[in-house]
């Protein structure tokens, strides 16, 4: 049983049994679907890969705490749709205690999970799930003064399961470093490879081959990389513009290793040379990303980091004339936000915006400390739209955000990207190295 699962089990109590679905697969058009991305709460906790797929978990149990509901083997559909595990291959290769075929669960349902004070299940997400469970408990709720007992307590599992999933383990921690080190390549390659006249969709295509050639499984979340102002488009991702000499390029890109996102953007200059305006804005917004990464650490909060952020921005637009006034003023009117409109970074892990709580009271919102084992990013940015009026004509149509992915440790952090050059001197310099050799040539 994987150490998830076990403190999983161990955290619901024996009283309790939980049911975890995993994903469907979703059509894309008529009869063919999407690439089928697992459940991640359900990945976790078992690892098992294929669709329709049901964990029921029973601390109580002796003999079978964790059964697994999946696919029968069915050589017709195999041929079709491809392999299948089968019971035998949860048992086996998923260490599941026992294993049956999905189309039993209804059938075994009320046998399951009658005589248990409480159902961990989350209503809301798999409908068809939602019916036979409700369905379950109307029926039981008639009977229950005879023979059957019904949970009287519904708790929604995924809070239990996020925080969790909110602090890595070593093993994780190998894993995400893996998929930051594949995406770092691929942002080094990009800038290898970048040159005007090319498309936005051929370093697309470089960085996304990149991934798939080192063993992740497709990207994190859709690639960004826009050329010139499409930089200033927070989630551009048509992907398919001419780059142009002269023009800046972000590319906000992460690889998917074993479940596991990395997040990276980095932005260079399609030519390998930043001119002075992309220059000046550039090293504004790294002297702040910098910062922030340092803040990363046990004991700030997320807001703290988010202010700073803003702070350090504000300070920066007006050094460049974007904002005039008093810094205090400025914050206080949101005025940053024309040129700085998202939050300073995110929790990542199996997810790219990855699960857990940001508030130590929800309510109140009052921010959380970060904690040893959280995994976030950091990714300040400007974005200067091509046709504002109020910005100096030199920096019109410059968008600029630079990410890192930052492990929280006991007594400071790690910056799993490290080794994706942020320096402007070091991405020039990586940018021309091919160019100097030829020329000597
Ligand atoms: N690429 C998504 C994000 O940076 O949040
Ligand atoms: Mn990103
Ligand atoms: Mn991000």
């Amino acid at each position: 049983m994987r150490p998830q699962l076990k403190n999983f089990i161990e955290a619901i109590g024996k009283d309790a049994i939980a049911i975890i679905p995993a994903a469907h697969e979703v059509t894309r058009s008529y009869d063919t679907e999407f690439k089928f991305h697992q459940d991640p709460d359900f990945y976790y906790l078992t690892g098992f890969p294929e669709p329709d797929a049901i964990a029921v978990v029973d601390p109580a149990n002796k003999k079978n705490p964790y059964t697994l509901f999946v696919r029968p083997r069915d050589p017709l559909m195999e041929t079709w749709y491809g392999r299948r595990e089968g019971t035998a291959g949860a048992v086996k290769n998923y260490k599941a205690d026992k294993a049956l075929p999905i189309e039993k669960f209804e059938s075994e349902l009320a046998k399951m999970v009658n005589g248990h004070e409480k159902l961990y299940y989350r209503f809301g997400v798999d409908q068809k799930l939602d019916q036979q469970i409700l369905s379950y408990i109307s029926t039981q709720r008639f009977r229950r003064l005879k023979t059957a007992y019904p949970p009287h307590t519904i708790v929604d599992p995924i809070t239990l399961i996020h925080e969790m999933r909110l602090h890595k383990t070593e093993e994780e921690v190998e894993l995400m470093q893996k998929s930051a080190d594949i995406a770092a390549d691929a942002h080094i390659l990009a800038m290898q490879s970048a040159k005007p006249g090319m498309n936005e969709s051929q370093i697309e295509a470089i960085i996304e081959h990149h991934f798939r050639m080192n063993g992740a499984a497709s990207v994190a979340y859709n690639s960004i990389i826009g050329g010139g102002a499409n930089a200033t488009i927070l989630h551009y991702v048509e992907n398919n513009a001419e780059l142009k000499d002269g023009e800046l390029i972000l590319i906000d890109a992460g690889a998917h290793y074993k479940g596991y996102a990395s997040d990276i953007t980095r932005t260079f200059p399609v030519n390998g040379r930043f001119t002075k305006p992309q220059r000046e804005v550039y090293d504004i917004v790294l002297d702040v990303e910098i910062a922030c990464l340092e803040a990363t650490k046990k004991g700030n909060t997320i807001k703290q980091r988010h202010e700073l952020s803003i702070e350090l921005l504000t300070e920066g637009m007006k050094k460049l004339g974007l904002l005039k006034g008093k810094t205090k003023d400025l914050i206080k009117k949101k005025k940053f936000m024309k040129y700085y409109m998202h939050g300073v970074g995110h929790y990542l892990g199996l997810d790219t915006h990855d699960a857990g709580r940001y508030f130590t009271d929800q309510k109140a919102k009052n921010s959380r400390p970060f904690e040893a084992g959280m995994v976030l990013t950091v990714e300040p940015g400007l974005y200067i739209p091509p046709d504002d009026k109020d910005a100096p004509a030199k920096y019109r149509g410059i968008g600029i955000r630079i990410e890192d992915d930052v492990l929280v440790t006991e007594d400071g952090n790690v910056n799993l990207t490290a080794k994706c050059p942020k320096q402007a001197e070091e991405i020039e310099e990586i940018m021309n190295a091919g160019k100097a050799k030829s020329a000597n040539k």
